[in-house]
């Protein structure tokens, strides 16, 4: 079978793209190349340049390829983009999604994974979030992503398909330069463009209820998470070629909290760039403190991430600097 996955031109999606090649799987890539870069893609795999909003397009590719699974990653991801610009983020993440379902589900495609977000549960207030603690977003980005996962069970009930949504929590690192994070919009990237100017990395408020006062969060590396599409796929696959309905809710995450201040003293020692950081106001909006319980996709599928934080800043610096490393496992 073939599996569609659109946004694969992009950070995330090239390395589900990376992961389910590697493991033998066909894909093709759907990408509008808004933020995603050809290079990132392995040779062989072809890239359909277009947007998931433009319903005979995506009918074409869905039959010249003959897909049977969906990997869904294309759509817009800024927080404070969506609250400026919502209806921007409503039509590319909820109508794109819709167009996408619609196409799908006339076109015979079994199996649909969705990149969903730990930005679901807004400001959770709990040790562990697991995936029944209420969604309860606090931006347009976090609330494109509760009702895209609505969508996507609702249509996979009605029209018999298998379906998985995947809720991200931070993600860094890179399996290879080539398919880095060109963005500067997350904690690494940032404390990285700070080092390059010479400049102290910025910690936004340590007076947070946390052991340290500034923001724990649960990071997770990108080739950790691309692994984890490629079990869900492979379950999402086995269950639709039995014709059973499934709907996965799955957080990816490793169920350990990190301090910024721990994040950042991490990378001054992994980088040898050795700066003491700068305490600033708190940005608004930011969670205390947000780490998964890992639990359920390791009972349901049998995954769990193998990279530690060290190897994801390690890895990213490398790529980021144009160092030789060894690729991620
Ligand atoms: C992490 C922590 C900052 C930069 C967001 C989205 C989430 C997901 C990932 C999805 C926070 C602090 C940051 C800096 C700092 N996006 N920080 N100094 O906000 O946890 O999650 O990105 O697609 O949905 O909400 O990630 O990397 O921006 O911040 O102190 O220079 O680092 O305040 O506590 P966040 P982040």
């Amino acid at each position: 079978m073939t599996w569609l996955i659109t946004g694969g031109a992009g950070y995330i999606g090239s390395h589900v793209v990376k992961s389910m090649t590697e493991a033998g799987e066909r894909v093709a890539v759907l990408d509008d190349l808004s933020s995603g870069d050809p290079a990132r893609l392995p040779a062989g795999v072809p890239l359909e340049r277009g947007s998931v909003l433009d319903r005979p397009f995506v009918d074409r590719v869905l039959r010249e390829h003959a897909v049977r699974g969906i990997v869904h990653l294309a759509a817009k991801k800024a927080v404070g983009e969506s609250v400026e610009r919502p209806l921007l983020y409503y039509r590319e993440n909820i109508t794109g999604l819709q167009v996408l379902l619609e196409a799908a589900a006339g076109a015979g495609v079994r199996s649909f994974l969705f990149s969903s977000s730990a930005s679901v549960y807004g400001m959770p207030d709990t040790e562990l979030v697991t995936e029944d603690t209420p969604c309860a977003p606090l931006s347009p980005y976090g609330e494109t992503k509760v009702a895209g996962e609505w969508m996507v069970r609702a249509t996979g009930r009605a029209h018999g398909m298998a379906t998985a949504c995947l809720r991200y929590f931070n993600v860094a690192g890179t399996a290879d330069p080539v398919l880095a994070d060109t963005g500067v919009s997350n904690l690494v990237p940032m404390v990285f463009q700070r080092l390059d100017a010479g400049a102290a990395p910025l910690i936004f408020g340590d007076d947070y209820p946390t052991p340290d006062g500034t923001c724990v969060r649960d990071y997770i590396h990108v080739a950790d998470l691309a692994d984890a599409h490629l079990a869900a796929a492979r379950r999402l696959a086995e269950r639709a070629g039995k014709g059973e309905y499934t709907d996965l809710t799955l957080n990816i995450g490793r169920g350990e909290g990190v301090s910024v201040r721990e994040m950042i003293d991490l990378v001054r020692e992994v980088t040898g760039r050795d700066i003491a950081p700068e305490v600033v106001a708190r940005r608004p909006g930011d969670p205390a403190k947000v780490v998964a319980s890992a639990e359920r996709i390791s009972t349901e599928l049998g995954w769990t991430a193998r990279h530690d934080v060290r190897s994801m800043i390690a890895s990213a610096w490398a790529a980021h600097t144009g160092t030789v490393v060894q690729p991620a496992e």
